[in-house]
């Protein structure tokens, strides 16, 4: 396959985050059609047209939607967002239970008006939904991923961005594993331009030491508990986030990015959901097998594929 041509993107829930999913996707010009679900009519309504009435600024996207199922036929992207949300100072990890229900509900629905689709969780905890809807839909692994650690890496970037002087284009570093409390940094290849990470310095910018980086991964981890503390909720970044991975879906382009997918003999790990360097196209996203690990790295990495392991086994 390749670019797809009138792209569709479904993203259902019109909550704070499915909501800022459709306003990046619109803005950044990320399918041809965005279309917004969500059970709750005058809401979705609301948002849809809140949206539309921005239309005039956003280039030749539009945006559709409603409370019927059927808005989402066609979809070449589906991402889910639907669920309950973290509340100050819960994990993403309790809502397990709860978000598993919506989509044992939602999912067989939606795969009947849209088949094809690729579908892309970004509901939370969304590494072990991913796992618990591959398996209710049967999916092949690369055709059902979640956002994972695309924003945390985000996040990430711009801190060492701001810390080295550079633009965060230019920072390039990983966070892997769960998109949770035991995610962490893949330092061992990290770097600014072609300079690794703990050797860069310029003017007003002093060598990192690895006290500080680890003092990084720590306030990338918290971040989302930061931000859901003062607002609420989390929405702008993980807007942005999805929309990137909506186009490199829809743009057919081989990107790399740390999505989250039902592992497969992965150094190792099988039948979890992790996010590791990955390439994501037309097809869904793909492992990249390759990805070298410090023995600190894979250590932490299985630490991440237990924790998420147990879970998954109290939702069957
Ligand atoms: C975030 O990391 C809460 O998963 C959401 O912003």
């Amino acid at each position: 396959m390749s670019v797809i041509e009138n792209s569709k993107v479904t993203v259902v829930g019109a909550g704070s985050v499915g909501s800022s999913v459709a306003y990046a996707a619109l803005i950044r010009g990320s399918a041809r059609h965005v279309a917004l679900y969500d059970i709750n009519t005058a809401k979705v309504d609301a948002e849809i047209l809140d949206l539309a009435h921005g239309t005039l600024f956003t280039g030749s996207s539009d945006i559709s939607g409603g409370s019927d199922i059927s808005v989402a036929e066609g979809s070449h992207v589906v991402v889910i967002t639907a669920g309950a949300k973290q509340n100050p100072g819960q994990s993403r990890i309790e809502l397990a239970g709860v978000n598993a229900g919506i989509l044992r509900k939602m999912l067989p629905q939606l795969l009947e008006v849209a088949p094809d689709a690729v579908y892309v969780i970004v509901t939370n905890p969304c590494d072990v939904l991913t796992v618990f809807a591959q398996e209710e839909t049967g999916l092949p692994p690369e055709r059902l991923f979640a956002s994972g650690t695309v924003l945390d890496t985000s996040r990430l970037r711009w801190k060492l961005a701001q810390r080295a002087g550079v633009a965060t284009s230019s920072v390039h570093a990983y966070i892997i594993g769960e998109h949770g409390d035991t995610e962490f940094a893949l330092w061992s290849h990290a770097s600014i331009g072609t300079v690794p990470l703990l050797e860069w310095e310029s003017e007003g910018h002093p060598r990192m030491t690895v006290d500080e980086l680890d003092g990084i991964t720590v306030d990338v981890r918290d971040s989302a508990y930061k931000v859901i503390q003062g607002k609420g909720a989390t929405n702008y970044a993980i807007g942005l986030s999805s929309a990137r991975i909506i186009e490199a879906i829809l743009r057919d382009e081989n990107a790399v990015l740390p999505v989250s997918t039902v592992l497969r003999d992965f150094h190792g790990i099988n039948g979890v959901a992790l996010s590791v360097p990955s390439i994501v196209n037309s097809r869904g996203a793909f492992p990249i097998r390759q990805t070298p690990f410090s023995p600190n790295e894979l250590a932490l990495l299985r630490r991440s594929a237990d924790a998420l392991r147990e879970v998954a086994v109290s939702l069957r």
